[in-house]
């Protein structure tokens, strides 16, 4: 697990090095006006209200999972296999010598490693929620945050027992999804936590849950994306209420720094994010490992790694455009974006559309009837 060093005053003296200290630097807001004149965010909070599942009663833990059938499956959309699939292709590579057996296990380490990410970048937004219903200045959204904790609340718990109880050890969170969401509960502007969690990552969670739900045929993992999914659209739908009635009131400069910002987590900080521990466990180090698999990277076709991507950005520049993020200072991130080919997103089906097809909850409670 991430960890900080134990020697770390500020910690309590039984903390151990499973625990990491993140200091705000955000002032929390108190507001003394309750009346809920922001009429979409009470709607939204009272949907949240009637969607919240439960996440013992709700999903069948009984399901019996095989990580290889999973694995199997998983295979098909792993970039880590196909690439480690071509290495072994390479004079002298490692590779070389590993069968059907060692792919497979690759498969259920890559999986471990997805879903591991899940589990701590879905507690980072439980933290980050919080943060929300304690730093933005109005009761509605104060109120819409406090229920989108919870959600998150139990989106760490399911992955992290669907990952402890059917598939194996978890992974340590990686060193850029780390950096990027402790960065957002350091910064001391409340819409900088909604801008960089409700409509940058929750796109990309948006977009890894989607395409893990595609491919999956396992009727729990399948479930749980689901209802998952369907929290998260409301939650960009939070995120896109909030800021854009905030946008249009900060000047041009301030607006800049947020553009400045979505251009930060996309165009200019691309690091793709690897598990290096995965190596370790499949018993190569990663010096051994990473030359052959950059060769084989560089072998395969483009579409191999663009994907993801692909449907990252369909998710975010939509929303980014209803934020008026993109038109603010003479279009300053439509130009960025577009030298970097992301506009031809501008108008693809956004997450309204999930919003509306990933009503899980609402569906099964109605066929149950
Ligand atoms: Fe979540
Ligand atoms: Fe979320």
């Amino acid at each position: 697990m991430t960890t900080t060093a134990t020697t770390d005053p500020r910690l309590p003296a039984d903390a151990d090095a499973t625990v990491k200290l993140i200091t705000d630097a955000a002032p929390r807001m108190y507001t003394w006006n309750y009346e809920r004149d922001r009429d979409r965010l009470v709607t939204l909070y009272e949907k949240a209200m009637g969607s919240q599942w439960n996440s013992v009663t709700d999903l069948d833990w009984s399901t019996d999972v095989d990580p290889e059938r999973l694995a199997h499956d998983s295979a098909q959309q792993s970039v880590i296999v196909q690439v480690a699939r071509a290495a072994a292709d390479l004079a002298g590579s490692p590779f070389a010598s590993w069968g059907e057996r060692e792919f497979t296990q690759l498969s259920i380490e890559s999986l471990e490693a997805q879903l591991s990410q899940f589990m701590h970048g879905e507690q980072g937004a439980m933290i980050v929620a919080a943060k929300i219903t304690e730093t933005v200045p109005w009761i509605d959204a104060k109120y819409y945050a406090a229920t989108q904790t919870m959600d998150e609340a139990r989106h760490t718990e399911v992955f992290a027992k669907y990952l402890h109880t059917k598939l194996g050890d978890a992974y340590p969170m990686n060193a850029p999804l780390e950096a990027q969401i402790t960065a957002l509960v350091e910064d001391s502007r409340w819409d900088i936590a909604y801008l960089g969690m409700q409509i940058v990552i929750e796109s990309l969670a948006l977009a890894a849950f989607g395409s893990l739900l595609r491919w999956t045929e396992e009727p729990l993992l399948r479930k749980l994306l689901r209802y998952v999914l369907a929290d998260e659209a409301r939650h960009v739908a939070f995120g896109v209420l909030s800021l854009s009635e905030y946008y249009e009131h900060l000047s041009a400069a301030e607006l800049r720094d947020r553009q400045e910002f979505l251009a930060e987590n996309t165009i200019r900080n691309r690091t793709r994010s690897t598990t290096p521990e995965i190596w370790e466990r499949m018993g190569l180090s990663v010096e051994t490992a990473m030359p052959y698999l950059s060769e084989a990277a560089a072998s395969l076709d483009k579409s191999v790694f663009t994907g993801f991507n692909d449907a990252f950005f369909s998710k975010l520049v939509p929303n980014v455009r209803k934020l008026g993020l993109l038109d603010a200072n003479d279009g300053h991130l439509r130009r960025l974006w577009a030298d970097a080919g992301l506009m031809k997103w501008e108008f693809a089906d956004d997450t309204a559309t999930d919003y509306e097809s990933y009503d899980a909850v609402a569906a099964d409670r109605a066929a149950e009837v």
